[in-house]
């Protein structure tokens, strides 16, 4: 904030706007808490909030109120589940192509508070493989230069952050020398913040001297992606495809060169990969067709009897499961927020607990929820995409996310599966891997990416050591 007169018409918006409560205890702060909390009220769009309010708040909203247009998302199968063998090599060829040319980018959101995993600090640096404990950064970063030297391209990486984590994200990157990429190519911004409200819609303090402000969802990255200037910098670098990633799954094919291929080749502007549902209340989102527009329909509010649906065959109608894996045109993002007439992400409601201060200013820790938050989900931008494709991909080679401090979803679960990975490739490469009686392996092994990201590579890597090591346990692999 610049000048007193600033912080005046601040003032007198938020007090036009009903929201003047935020400035309650103004009078009693000192310089350097007036200049943090105006700073923070002016980051607050108060007609984005006003229409929230009335839509979302004031309102009791339906996710989608009309099921009768929906239904299941075409896919393009992989070749074993009957997928054509041609079209997937050709896919791969142009995908590698574009790769060769230096068009791709890839992209990780980790601005998400991982409050299920109950970490204190940044997801990406939890550590995520079986024997290294790698965390999950060094993962994304030793695929991106094992993808370099596969395809001999430079490959940018943008981080998008949040405000709660964004330096110590910065801080443990630079203290690992970005595990082996150059400081140049790797890009952090962090993506936006909304305010939460009371249900009543009257915006909530967080302190004395700052506004209960939260990261707005991982859909914001598609405007933090053109606010921050990484859209302009992918541009400049001449990238036409980003390849967008959670920070949760150590299994991610952080660049999949078929993926790309399918892509291009179809003009998608976004395309999205699909696993089959393990079960039909498995939470993860929906590819569905509504009104012939794709859209991801999240598991709770999929009705019932949609979700419990099933083919003459037994299979499972509504079986393509969202594991938050997609391709976008830089060009695309470039047309959201304008451009595009209507293009403009909706936001949905999450009632939390959020921390706030009472009358007196006290720290106010509540029960139970006590105020709405709004996110926005990339998903969401899918029917607005020109030849939006959903692309099948195997969950045993690229879906176990660590979510949860334990059970499904979890590090125990997600290293478990690294692991029967990495016991398949040496199994198919003749290799005789210790197991129980079930088949599961009774070893931990880790293969790092720097040695294969593929079973394909790793085949073609094994056969090309000299001196095969011996599988011990724990057996690690670079
Ligand atoms: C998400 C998807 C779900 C999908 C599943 C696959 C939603 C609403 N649901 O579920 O459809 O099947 O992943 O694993 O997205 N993030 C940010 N900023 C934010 C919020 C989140 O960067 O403001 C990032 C997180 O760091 C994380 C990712 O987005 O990388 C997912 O967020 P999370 O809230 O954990 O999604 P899920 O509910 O697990």
């Amino acid at each position: 904030m610049e000048t007193s007169t600033d912080v005046k018409r601040l003032r007198e918006a938020f007090r036009a706007a009903g929201q003047e409560q935020v400035f309650r205890f103004w009078d009693g702060l000192n310089a350097e808490e007036r200049a943090q909390l105006a700073a923070e009220a002016a980051e607050v769009d108060l007609d984005e909030v006003a229409h929230l309010v009335k839509t979302l708040v004031l309102k009791t909203p339906v996710a989608m109120d009309d099921f009768s247009g929906l239904a299941p998302a075409p896919v393009i199968a992989l070749p074993e589940h009957g997928g054509n063998e041609a079209e997937w090599a050709e896919a791969k060829l142009a995908g590698e192509e574009a790769l060769r040319a230096g068009k791709v980018a890839a992209f990780t959101v980790a601005g998400g508070q991982g409050t299920r995993l109950g970490f204190a600090g940044p997801k990406g640096l939890y550590p995520a493989t079986p024997v290294k404990e790698k965390s999950l950064f060094q993962v994304f970063a030793e695929k991106l230069r094992s993808a370099e030297r596969r395809y001999g391209c430079r490959l940018p990486w943008l981080i998008m952050t949040s405000h709660l984590n964004h330096e110590e994200t910065e801080a443990f990157f630079r203290k690992n020398r970005y595990f082996g990429l150059d400081a140049e190519q790797v890009r952090f911004f962090r993506q936006g913040r909304m305010p939460a409200v009371d249900f009543e819609g009257r915006i909530l303090l967080a302190g004395r001297a700052s506004i209960a402000l939260s990261p707005d969802g991982h859909g914001g990255s598609l405007r933090a992606l053109k606010v921050s200037g990484s859209l302009d910098w992918l541009e400049s670098l001449g990238i036409e495809v980003i390849s967008y990633f959670q920070v949760d799954n150590p299994l991610v094919q952080c660049i999949d060169p078929e993926f790309i291929g399918f892509h291009l080749r179809s003009g998608s502007e976004m395309s999205s990969k699909m696993i089959p549902k393990a079960y039909p209340d498995e939470k993860v989102g929906n590819f569905c067709l509504h009104h012939g527009k794709l859209v991801v329909i999240e598991y709770s509010d999929l009705p019932k009897a949609l979700e419990q649906r099933t083919e003459p065959d037994g299979s499972l109608s509504f079986r393509a499961g969202s594991i938050a894996i997609h391709l976008l045109s830089t060009r695309f993002v470039r047309s959201i927020g304008g451009g595009k007439p209507g293009l403009v992400l909706p936001f949905h409601r999450a009632n939390k607990k959020v921390e706030t201060v009472d009358d007196a200013g006290k720290p106010l820790v509540p029960a139970d929820p006590n105020g709405i938050k709004f996110e926005l989900f990339v998903f969401d931008a899918l029917p607005f995409a020109q030849n939006p494709i959903v692309v099948e991909t195997a969950r045993e080679r690229e879906f176990s996310p660590i979510k949860n401090k334990e059970g499904v979803d979890s590090a125990e679960s997600s290293r478990r599966d690294q692991v029967r990975l990495f016991a398949r490739w040496l199994r198919l490469a003749g290799v005789d891997v210790r197991s129980d009686a079930a088949g599961e392996p009774t070893l931990q092994i880790e293969v790092s990416p720097l040695f294969a990201t593929s079973e394909s590579e790793f085949l073609e890597r094994w056969q090309g050591l000299e001196t095969k090591p011996a599988v011990t346990d724990p057996f690690y692999l670079e």
